[in-house]
């Protein structure tokens, strides 16, 4: 999704967002642009396809200067080329805008701005915010930026700069995510603080409504209706090395085997040895709250919401509370039976998702308790819940979700085992399934030691053009995210059912050009999943079966075998993924596949 980075200071202006720009390039976008100013006029470059193709245009250019603005756009008004990219400029050249989100209300905007004369030279909604500052500008930017926004309906994170007042970036937050990263004599503005993290750790996110004007060594907050606002300057955790490649050839790779340390790392601190239960400080804030819940609605897009499901059967098992798992998308739209006696759970790797921001909204008015389980500290959803859990995974560059996935699994375990001691969950039962989870990280260690394994089956199907991925129980939810994986990163056409679901329709698909992925671990379905085997190898479809080491039944049945660790068959998500994710890695690198950045995708989807 669209990024944005700004810089005002000493340091090399062209450099820093160029660097900057680079960091962004995870998130997915198609174009990119720059404006510098530079000697009383504004230099602006842009480029469509990769940052290298900007840096090509701009290499033998000087741009000195020592403030500018850079964008990744992925585009949503206007189709990806030239004259669509960021930033856009007014009339006269003298103000530059990049923006991220959607202005809702552009047609009219536009319009009224055509009628005076303005002639406009991009499809983008984001180009009349330029002409409208323009229009406002009377010698103060910020005056002009907050004069605009008033008339703007949507979403923004924008910055801005003026020729005629050089010494500073207007930036402002309106449903998209806005940062200022404070430096040494040297400011920034970001969307994503990955951009900036290589200059400064100090932080201040901005809330909805809220603008900020950055100078060198200065800055003020305000609200849109120019009240200051005071704000704390917050320290990030995350270093430069996690947002780094660290020796893999993909951020995927690396992710995928970071999760026995990022798993880890979610349980961290967060086992009561006497109660057998779980601590979770962010719960505190909820008091006896919790207690008197009746349903839970866990509302998530994509990976996450595959996650929410897999919560389901875990709360549904451990604390018998009623779940139900929603799209954010259509719960945010729906209207759901909710009261106060209704927790919310909203999981986001990103904690930016544009429908899940708005389901948790949407259930706020409603007086439900909201709760935010999301990895990246401080964004949008983390803010604005009552309470909740991060995941401590690390950044997640790599745009196929992978490590954030099994640290969603993991604290939604610990949620279920915190409601479960406070119902009717025993301790020993607790004690169980706790001693067992601190033996995933090895066994995740285990399974990546197969890694070679996996390469070669990749290497015999990657040329298939239909993938089935089938699993029941805790591991339905599994092979949706193996099918979703496979199909994000290697445009295969790609189908997760629970596996009895085969029978009432897949089955039509399956013949000799069909592999089909089964999780067939030895659980209490175990015997079902031979049947669902032998009924695909009745209609020569090629099995590639997940089983538990020292399985002999389906060695015998399916073409090829994934071993992998037992374990309890609550924890089993944990260990079933992990051969899915290396199989969609391998067949997409077989294919030449952009694996980091699919076509299409976009890391943080911050639009509707
Ligand atoms: C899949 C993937 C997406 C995200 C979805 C929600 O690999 O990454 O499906 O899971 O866009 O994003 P978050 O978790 O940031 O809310």
């Amino acid at each position: 999704m669209c990024g944005i980075i700004g810089y005002i200071g000493k340091g090399n202006v062209k450099d820093i967002l160029v660097e900057g720009l680079k960091r962004l390039e995870y998130r997915g976008y198609d174009s990119s642009g720059i404006a510098v100013i530079n000697r009383g006029r504004i230099t602006c470059t842009k480029a469509v396809g990769n940052i290298s193709k900007l840096e090509e245009k701009i290499s033998g250019k000087k741009m000195p200067g020592n403030v500018g603005i850079a964008h990744t756009r992925w585009a949503t008004h206007g189709s990806p080329i030239l004259k669509n990219a960021h930033p856009h400029m007014d009339i006269r050249n003298r103000i530059a805008v990049v923006h991220n989100g959607i202005i809702e209300n552009f047609q009219y905007l536009r319009n009224k701005l055509t009628k005076k004369g303005v002639r406009f030279r991009s499809d983008t909604d984001t180009e009349v915010l330029a002409h409208l500052i323009s229009q406002n500008f009377k010698g103060n930017l910020s005056e002009a930026v907050r004069n605009s926004l008033k008339q703007v309906e949507g979403t923004y994170g924008i910055a801005v700069i003026c020729s005629d007042t050089p010494n500073e970036i207007v930036a402002a937050k309106k449903g998209s995510p806005l940062i200022v990263a404070v430096g040494k004599d040297e400011m920034f503005v970001t969307s994503d603080l990955s951009a900036t993290l290589r200059h400064t750790k100090k932080i201040i996110p901005l809330e909805d409504n809220e603008m900020a004007i950055i100078r060198p060594d200065n800055y003020e907050i305000k609200d849109i209706e120019n009240v200051p606002v005071l704000k704390k300057i917050e320290e990030v955790s995350w270093n430069i090395d996690m947002i780094e490649k660290g020796g893999y050839r993909h951020f995927m790779l690396k992710e995928i085997h970071e999760q026995p340390e990022s798993i880890t790392n979610s349980m961290r601190g967060r086992i009561d040895e006497a109660l057998s239960s779980s601590r979770l400080g962010g719960l505190l804030v909820f008091g006896n709250k919790l207690k008197k819940v009746e349903k839970i609605i866990i509302s998530a897009c994509g990976t996450s919401w595959h996650a929410g499901l897999i919560g389901e059967y875990m709360i549904e098992d451990l604390a018998r509370i009623p779940v139900e798992v929603e799209y954010a998308s259509e719960f945010r739209y729906r209207n759901p039976i909710l009261n106060e006696k209704t927790l919310i759970i909203a999981v986001s790797q990103s904690g930016e998702t544009a429908d899940t921001l708005a389901a948790m909204r949407e259930a706020k008015i409603k007086n439900s308790i909201i709760m935010g389980i999301c990895n990246v500290v401080g964004s949008s959803i983390a803010r604005e819940s009552d309470g909740g859990i991060y995941l401590h995974a690390g950044p997640e560059i790599g745009v196929a979700s992978t490590k954030a996935f099994t640290s969603q699994v993991t604290v939604l375990l610990l949620l279920a085992l915190h409601f479960g001691r406070m119902n009717d969950l025993s301790k020993s039962k607790s004690k169980e399934i706790i001693d067992e989870l601190r033996t995933i990280p090895s066994k995740v260690e285990t399974i990546l030691k197969e890694e070679n394994k996996i390469k070669k089956l990749a290497e015999l199907y990657f040329n298939k053009n239909n993938f089935l991925y089938l699993g029941r129980g805790y591991n339905f939810p599994t092979a949706l995210e193996g099918a979703l994986k496979l199909k994000e990163i290697s445009y295969i056409h790609a189908e997760g059912y629970p596996a009895a679901e085969m029978k009432h329709g897949p089955i039509a698909l399956i013949d000799k050009d069909m592999p089909v992925v089964v999780i067939a671990t030895s659980d209490t379905v175990y015997d079902k999943i031979i049947s669902n085997i032998q009924e695909i190898k009745a209609r020569n479809g090629k099995v590639i079966a997940v089983v538990n080491k020292g399985d002999t039944k389906i060695k015998k049945l399916a073409d090829h075998v994934i071993s992998i660790p037992k374990t309890m068959e609550i924890l089993s998500p944990l260990l079933t993924i992990i051969p899915m994710q290396l199989l969609a890695y391998h067949i997409a690198l077989k294919r030449g596949c952009n694996v980091d950045q699919p076509r299409n995708l976009a890391k943080s989807v911050t639009v509707e």
